[in-house]
């Protein structure tokens, strides 16, 4: 196909991240001509280049390094010599483990007959898109998956250097002697704890009265335990005032409980959350315009105010997160072609990857409280369970919140190690309508981490087997 002459598609699908490629794989296995425009040129966007993968390739790498360093020795391991580390290495691992998943995902476009667009898209109208300077084409559908940006504090934009975002946060070419994190959600944890074990003095700015916002205040008050434990110095209830240098070395100065600190800060990760993408997109060319927080406005089918353009992912309502954007995108190409694609926005789970991870689904027991819904909770600690004790993986807790009326699972919350593999089977139960009893009553088995996600199960009618 000549690229200079204009390609006709059924879809044209903006945006490389896990929203378009897979919104192109399901597009392109119902058997609709489809084109995939992605300006980087690596597939995968945020997630697989500078986000999910490198930060999971790095918590893991520096979860060796700190078992080494500190903890082999309580294991009965000794390390002859001291345990050092070579940054190097550790990037160059990171960046392979992005190019054998970016190249997975080209190879999987290329098989299923995608026409790959490598170039910026911008939006014409008349179901036209110009790709970089001149080359355009036109689709019948048109969805666009732009993703999401970091925020910059005004008073404080990124300079690439000191102060950072994530997308220079996985990558330091040193271990920074202080890094000072601002903000204390999924970003901030993660690479504050990745920091923390090579080496650097972490501290953490968070400007709510607890970290981790979105699970309970018990659960987040014991994640804090955890990881000030770790020597992650947590500030909550701290507004981040600015950034100034006292005696050559800068600092970044915040307001806590009336008064000013300053914490000194060879580098900066700012970690405040992130603004849906959609620059030089053309909006203004077809008649669509963003709202204040600049999402783009959608109904249940992904339909813009546009006829025949969509949007998916951290560009439109619900959390920004990977998987999200996926089963938009696998929804919306089922609807595209004629079929009845759905998103259960009740039960998408989300987990922060930290040592113990933290993850969650559905309601937690403040949310369920304020919508006045009469619910049973169910906790049950991983201290009372026995591969964790042999594990040595004790830190942690489930809770479950059941509908008092039904016992129904509402919702969700796990501390633990491998959290993230443990709350598929709450949200599973949940996706199938299960109750707090079909949970405690499913066999798992024996010993399992998972046996305290049935014994927090048979907690929500205070009948657990291995607690009081
Ligand atoms: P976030 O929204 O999760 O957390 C930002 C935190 O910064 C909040 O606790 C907020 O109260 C605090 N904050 C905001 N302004 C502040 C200020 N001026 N001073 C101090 N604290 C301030 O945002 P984050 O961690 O940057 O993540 C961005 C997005 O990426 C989120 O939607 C997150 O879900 C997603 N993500 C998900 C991951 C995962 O699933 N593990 C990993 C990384 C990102």
């Amino acid at each position: 196909m000549s690229k200079n002459s204009l390609s006709t598609f059924d879809v044209a699908i903006i945006g490389g991240g896990p929203g378009g490629y897979v919104a192109a794989i399901r597009c392109a296995q119902l058997g609709l001509n489809t084109a995939l425009v992605e300006k980087r040129k690596a597939l995968g966007g945020t997630c697989l280049n500078v986000g999910c993968i490198p930060s999971k390739a790095l918590l893991h790498t520096s979860e060796q390094y700190a078992f080494a360093k500190g903890h082999a020795a309580d294991a009965g391991i000794e390390i002859g010599g001291e345990v050092s580390l070579n940054l190097d290495t550790v990037m160059k691992k990171k960046e392979k483990v992005v190019a054998q998943l970016t190249g997975g995902v080209d190879m999987l476009v290329k098989k299923r007959g995608i026409t790959r667009f490598n170039g910026h898209g911008k939006l014409l109208g008349d179901g036209k898109i110009v790709i970089g300077d001149s080359e355009e084409i036109s689709a019948t559908h048109i969805i666009l998956a732009t993703g999401s940006a970091p925020v910059e504090l005004p008073f404080m934009p990124f300079d690439g250097e000191t102060i950072v975002s994530s997308d220079q946060a996985i990558a330091f070419d040193t271990v920074p002697e202080s890094l000072v994190v601002i903000g204390g959600g999924a970003i901030g944890l993660e690479l504050g704890s990745v920091w923390a074990r090579y080496g650097s003095k972490v501290t953490v700015l968070e400007f709510l009265p607890h970290i981790a916002a979105g699970f309970d205040d018990d659960v987040s008050k014991f994640l804090e335990r955890c990881f000030k434990k770790q020597g992650l110095d947590i500030h909550t209830n701290t507004k981040v005032t600015g950034a100034k240098e006292i005696d050559n070395k800068l600092h970044v100065t915040a307001e806590r409980k009336g008064k000013e600190i300053a914490v000194p800060a060879d580098k900066v990760l700012v970690s405040v959350g992130r603004k849906p993408y959609t620059e030089s997109l053309g909006l203004e060319n077809v008649g669509l315009s963003p709202d204040q927080r600049g999402f783009i406005e959608v109904d249940d089918h992904f339909k813009t105010s546009v006829p025949g353009i969509y949007a998916i992912g951290d560009i439109v309502r619900g959390p920004m997160l990977a998987h999200k954007a996926e089963e938009e995108g696998v929804a919306l190409a089922e609807l595209i072609a004629g079929k009845a694609g759905h998103v259960n926005y009740d039960v998408i789970p989300n987990v922060i990857y930290t040592e113990p991870e933290a993850s969650s689904v559905g309601l937690t027991e403040a949310q369920a409280n304020e919508k006045d819904v009469a619910i049973n909770v169910g906790k049950f600690p991983l201290a009372a369970n026995g591969r964790a004790i042999a594990s040595d993986a004790t830190e942690g807790l489930v809770k479950i919140v059941a509908c008092a009326k039904t016992d129904k699972i509402l919702g969700a919350q796990i501390v633990a190690k491998g959290a993230s593999e443990l709350i598929s089977e709450v949200v599973t139960h949940m996706e199938y309508g299960g109750s707090a009893e079909d949970l405690g009553r499913t066999i798992h088995a024996h010993p399992t981490l998972s046996e305290s996600v049935k014994e927090a199960g048979l907690a929500v009618s205070k009948t657990a087997i291995h607690s009081l």
